[in-house]
């Protein structure tokens, strides 16, 4: 017998878990200020109605309706859809990608749990220049002369741990337990912050016009002439994809623990409501504001540029060392990050363990040791060759890249060969709320076209450069490859135990 969540608030709480994260307050602040600070909106949010939404409803009907069959990830329910051989393969995609991400998310995420101790010892209150949080970043990552690595690495491993622990527990008892306790105190930290962040003038008297205004101004203020601009576009959508969890084959498996007749419309709107919420006016109302105030609009977009995560870990220690009760601030910043990013991490985790429990007929137990095994080795590499820009890569190929790719493969699967009106009867089938008609339109047109226009724009302008290593460092060029050739290979395991899956369910018919 599958799992089930226990009510409807559960699974709305599960994916608004899985989809408020790292992305929300770190990774979303850093790539609005490194594509022109407000102009970034306007791609942001046309993206978000045109993929975002459509491919939210779209991964909730797969899963739910692929949950009736008993599979929770996309190779076999992509199968049901189109029951063609190379579909599973695409599907496949979907079981990689999630656990892909986990392996640097995590180690991330740890770093949030560090800093929130950091933050209660008072260990920031010394640190009154942004070199010496930069200094105190760089240690903490291993690549810096004082030795507080091994520190990083202990909560990392507590971090790594926790998340297996909670998987351990299960849908009901793991998942929706943490996110429900998780998710109001998120919300509530994040509030508190912000409220501090509104009534803050100007910390650096020597720059008047840094302050928190000028920061929103900075942030949202559009500049319509950015359109033009294809990177913005492909960085807005690529952002849309990854922090409402779509595109990932994480949603897909929640929504497999769904019931037949549950409501997907409303719930899976409610999710990316709260998500947009968290993103938006509390992810962009802190970390980009106070950045500006601290270091000016040009400072802030050079923090975002050292590292897709770092801007969260610089501006914030700096400016919570100089307010007053800054420790505490500071504390609630980072744990309310933490806890964002484990209900992310517990998402990335499930499809791979769903795929063998539900396919390979494997306790969820064993499922769960064999993938900590497998993931705590391969997490390694982010971990000792940060610094060779192997995050950067995985988040690029994992975060970004496929997401795309998988996003289409579903997209085209469920609504041109499933068939459109099938897909729009699935979607409404339980449902509390109608979808406009006109989502009819964008859902069988624009939501696939836009994601064609933006592979084959990524093809013609990036691909040659991205395939030959343009622009890498020549001493990080073995380090990428060594990532590339692990991500084919790991690729190809799945794709192997993907068809095995496949060949277990064709013998159990036949039976
Ligand atoms: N959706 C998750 C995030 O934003 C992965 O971090």
């Amino acid at each position: 017998m599958r799992q089930k969540w226990t009510s409807k608030i559960g699974i709305i709480m599960a994916v608004a878990g899985s989809a408020i994260g790292l992305g929300n307050f770190l990774r979303f602040p850093s790539q609005a200020a490194q594509n022109g600070g407000g102009a970034f909106m306007i791609p942001y949010f046309i993206a978000l109605f045109l993929l975002g939404i459509p491919l939210m409803w779209i991964e909730w009907a797969i899963g739910r309706y692929g949950g009736l069959f008993g599979h929770g990830t996309a190779p076999l329910i992509f199968n049901r859809l189109w029951q063609h051989r190379a579909s599973k393969y695409f599907g496949a995609i979907g079981v990689f990608g999630p656990l892909m991400i986990f392996i640097y998310y995590v180690y991330i995420e740890s770093w949030l749990l560090g800093y929130s101790f950091y933050s209660l010892k008072g260990t920031f209150q010394a640190l009154k220049t942004k070199e010496q949080v930069i200094g105190f970043l760089q240690s903490y990552q291993g690549m810096g002369s004082n030795n507080i690595f091994i520190y990083a690495y202990l909560f990392f491993l507590i971090t790594f741990i926790a998340n297996f622990f909670i998987i351990y527990k299960g849908v009901k008892g793991g998942i929706e337990k943490l996110c429900n306790i998780a998710l109001p105190i998120l919300f509530f930290f994040a509030i508190v912050i912000l409220i501090r962040v509104f009534t803050l003038k100007t910390p650096v008297t020597e720059h008047p016009g840094w302050n928190v205004l000028n920061g929103f101004g900075f942030m949202w203020n559009p500049d319509f002439s950015a359109l033009k601009n294809a990177k913005v576009w492909l960085a807005a959508s690529g952002q849309i994809l990854f922090t409402l969890s779509v595109g990932i084959g994480v949603i897909i498996t929640y929504a497999s623990y769904l019931s037949k007749g549950d409501d997907i419309v409303l719930s899976g709107l409610t999710a990316s409501s709260l998500n947009e919420f968290a993103e938006v006016i509390l992810g962009g109302s802190i970390v980009i504001p106070l950045a500006f105030a601290f270091f000016g609009g040009l400072g802030a977009q050079e923090v975002a540029k050292s590292g897709s995560f770092n801007i969260g870990f610089v501006s914030m220690p700096l400016i919570f060392s100089k307010i007053g009760y800054g420790m505490i601030f500071s504390f609630m910043w980072f744990f309310l990050l933490f806890l964002a990013g484990i209900t992310s991490s517990i998402s990335l985790l499930e499809p791979t363990v769903a795929f063998l429990s539900d396919d390979l007929g494997i306790s969820r137990k064993r499922a769960v040791s064999i993938i900590a095994i497998f993931s705590f080795i391969i997490c390694q590499f982010p971990i000792f060759f940060l610094s060779r820009g192997v995050v950067d890569e995985i988040d690029f190929w994992a975060g970004s890249f496929f997401l795309v790719v998988f996003a289409l493969a579903e997209c085209i699967l469920f609504v041109w060969i499933f068939g459109i009106d099938k897909a729009w009867d699935e979607i409404h089938h339980g449902a509390e709320l109608n979808i406009p008609k006109f989502y009819k339109f964008i859902i069988k047109y624009i939501t696939p076209l836009f994601l064609i226009f933006i592979l084959s724009f990524w093809f013609f302008q990036q691909a040659v450069p991205c395939f030959f290593l343009k622009g890498v460092p020549k001493e990080n060029v073995p380090y990428i490859l060594t990532t590339r050739i692990g991500f084919v290979t790991i690729f190809i395991l799945i794709a192997f135990l993907v068809r095995k899956a496949y060949r277990a369910k064709l013998k159990g018919q036949k039976r």
